[in-house]
């Protein structure tokens, strides 16, 4: 076995908002700050889930900032961007003439984060061959280049991100389980921008100075009435979507493309008077609510096309591979984990087996 030597690589941490914007004054992120720095501080696997736009990615580097290891590499792993077939040699490298075309060895990712930390966003995407080699790295820091004949070594801090339920994806038979319990040792939740609505109005101010500065603009503080409509919006895109919206605010100067842009977004968003900060029950059930139309009105466009998935993806505006995530996550079936069961079931039974 050979042990990967330091790399110089290192992938920028970027610029930070501050402190007080990150974490606002909500409870649920207040909690997560408290944590931080010893989470930060020990050599654990850190999942960090929330819906997507929550900041996961802003708290993987303040682990990475705030560890033991902030003089080495930050390498993230963005893994749908990164084709199926492509992603095996990117995270684990391979040795020259491993296939057709590898002219030379090269090093993967996990090799570049050595004595840093390796962040793999949307980890719930990792096939299972790759999960399987995941998890060996996580038991023993060891992994093997693709034609490689012996393991390397490294000494990596594994942060994972999600914004899908890994519970679901362990019952769909799409994440192994006892990978699960390895990334998980430490869980962090990033809250919805609804359930900290409070922070809103800091959040727009910051956005708004940050661009206004940065696009030499000199747009003016949003009115009482128009917060207060940013107040009452759901937000599913969540900070994400609250930045864009006043960074396309900054550049127009107006206030009216900013709200008429949100009532076409919601169409009655203005009618009902809900305050999500309220009971569990109520947050439950309106989400239910949310994703079953979004599953009656898939399953009907789906059903017009004879599911024909890449037809159904144009009439409903959005992409293939979007929709393929909207199939699986309303528990529709979906080709992937019919092949994936039918595979499971075509193959002897080990138990649970660990690697
Ligand atoms: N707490 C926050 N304060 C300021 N900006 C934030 C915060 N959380 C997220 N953002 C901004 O919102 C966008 C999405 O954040 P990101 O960390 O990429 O979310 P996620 O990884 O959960 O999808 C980024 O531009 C980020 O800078
Ligand atoms: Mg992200």
């Amino acid at each position: 076995m050979t042990t990967v030597p330091v790399t110089s690589f290192q992938q920028s941490l970027g610029e930070l908002p501050p402190d007080n914007i990150i974490f606002g004054h909500s409870e649920a992120v207040q909690a997560i700050r408290a944590q931080l720095a010893r989470v930060a501080a020990a050599n654990v696997p850190v999942l960090i889930t929330g819906e997507s736009g929550t900041g996961k990615d802003i708290i993987a580097r303040l682990i990475h900032g705030l560890s033991p290891w902030k003089v080495g590499p930050f390498v993230k792993v963005n893994c749908p961007a990164i084709p199926g077939t492509l992603l095996e040699s990117e995270l684990f490298g391979y040795e020259k003439g491993a296939f057709t075309g590898a002219f030379g060895a090269k090093p993967g990712r996990v090799e570049m984060a050595h004595r840093g930390t390796l962040f793999l966003d949307e980890i719930s995407e990792l096939d299972h061959s790759l999960q399987s080699k995941l998890l060996q790295l996580l038991q023993d820091g060891q992994f093997c280049r693709i034609g490689a004949q012996e393991d390397k070594k490294v000494e990596v801090r594994v942060v994972c991100a999600t914004n899908r339920d890994l519970q679901t994806e362990i019952e769909n038979g799409t994440f192994r389980q006892d990978l699960f319990y390895r990334i998980n040792v430490v869980n962090l939740r990033m809250p919805a921008l609804r359930e900290r609505r409070t922070d809103i109005e800091d959040l727009c101010r910051y956005f708004l100075e940050y661009y206004n500065r940065k696009f030499n603009c000199r747009a003016r503080p949003l009115s009482a009435e128009v917060l207060a409509v940013l107040h009452k919006y759901h937000w599913p895109g969540n900070i994400r979507e609250l930045e864009n919206l006043i960074k396309r605010y900054v550049i127009l100067g107006h206030e009216d493309a900013l709200t008429s842009d949100l009532v076409h977004r919601e169409p009655d968003f203005l009618n009902p008077d809900i305050s999500f900060d309220g009971p569990v029950s109520l947050k439950k059930l309106t989400r239910q609510a949310v994703r079953e139309l979004e599953r009656k009105v898939i399953l009907k466009v789906l059903q017009q096309h004879h599911w024909n998935r890449k037809q159904s993806a144009r009439t409903l505006g959005i992409s293939y591979r979007a929709l393929l995530y909207k199939i699986r996550d309303a528990g529709l079936p979906s080709n992937r984990a019919l092949r994936l069961r039918q595979a499971e079931e075509a193959m002897p039974k080990t138990g649970a087996a660990a690697d």
